[in-house]
């Protein structure tokens, strides 16, 4: 648990035709095994600090800095092997990450067959369908079979969850992924993330899923981290007036 999985180093985004600075030169490293929670309001750099580990930040970005995954360095080249096998994404919008033309299920399916060379067919979608149970798909099979306009807004949440988690990486990042969610379902995923035991980036802006879920936490506001610290010290001691007002208006649990 204590060796460092993925490290951020002076991370900054920058948009040249705006002249904006979007994410101001963070750094934060994860150890293996823990979920660190990225929290703070609506445009503080969150996604795009996702996107940047990703290896997807905006072509318009320019980007400075250093990213380390087990030691190596994953810019100018992002090495694209790694992407959605190691280290892999639970978008934000997840209605434009699924492509309308195609089955849901063949999407996943896809996902899985890039990197998995040892399963059959069959068991590759057997696979595919049992990943869809475990986020709490009731009814795998009409999943696979529909399109992405066809399911629900929460539905397709899941689709994307069990993309995001079917090669079982290493490190996931998961943005906004139980926002669209009934709390039933919510808890379920975040059962799910917990079992995996892996290295999570969980982004929310929702403070009582935080408590639920993470070692640590990260609260950015407009491009800085103003906190970097473990869910019980935060909570009982928050340092930042930002922090402190977030807490405030967290609704009691
Ligand atoms: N492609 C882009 N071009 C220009 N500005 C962008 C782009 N993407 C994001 N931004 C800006 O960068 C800031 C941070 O965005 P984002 O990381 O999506 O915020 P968060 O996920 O914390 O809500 C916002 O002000 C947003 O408007
Ligand atoms: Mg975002």
């Amino acid at each position: 648990m204590n060796t460092s999985i993925l490290e951020i180093k002076d991370l900054e985004i920058y948009f040249p035709q705006n002249k904006f600075t979007a994410v101001k030169g963070i750094s934060f490293e994860m150890k293996a095994g823990e979920i660190v929670a990225l929290v703070g309001e609506s445009g503080s750099g969150k996604s795009l600090t996702a996107s940047a580990i990703i290896g997807l930040a905006p072509h318009t970005a320019d980007l400075k800095g250093q990213i380390t995954y087990k030691g190596r360095n994953l810019y100018p080249d992002y090495p694209r092997e790694l992407r959605g096998k190691e280290i892999s994404l639970i978008p934000q919008d997840t209605l434009s990450s699924l492509n309308p033309v195609f089955k849901v299920g063949d999407q996943v399916y896809e996902a899985l067959d890039i990197w998995d060379k040892d399963l059959s067919k069959i068991e590759k979608k057997a696979k595919v369908l049992e990943t869809f149970s475990m986020t709490g798909i009731s009814d795998p099979e009409r999943c696979y079979r529909a399109y992405p306009h066809e399911i629900s807004g929460g539905m397709r949440q899941r689709a994307m969850i069990a993309m995001a988690i079917i090669n079982e990486p290493e490190v996931l990042i998961a943005d906004e992924a139980t926002t669209a969610l009934d709390v039933t379902v919510q808890a379920l995923i975040i059962k799910l993330l917990k079992d995996l035991k892996k290295t999570i980036l969980f982004i929310t802006h929702d403070l009582g899923v935080v408590a639920e879920i993470a070692d640590r936490v990260i609260v950015m506001r407009h491009g800085e981290i103003v906190e970097n610290r473990d869910v019980f010290s935060l909570f009982s001691k928050p340092d930042s007036e930002y922090t402190k007002k977030l807490l405030a208006e967290m609704p009691k649990l």
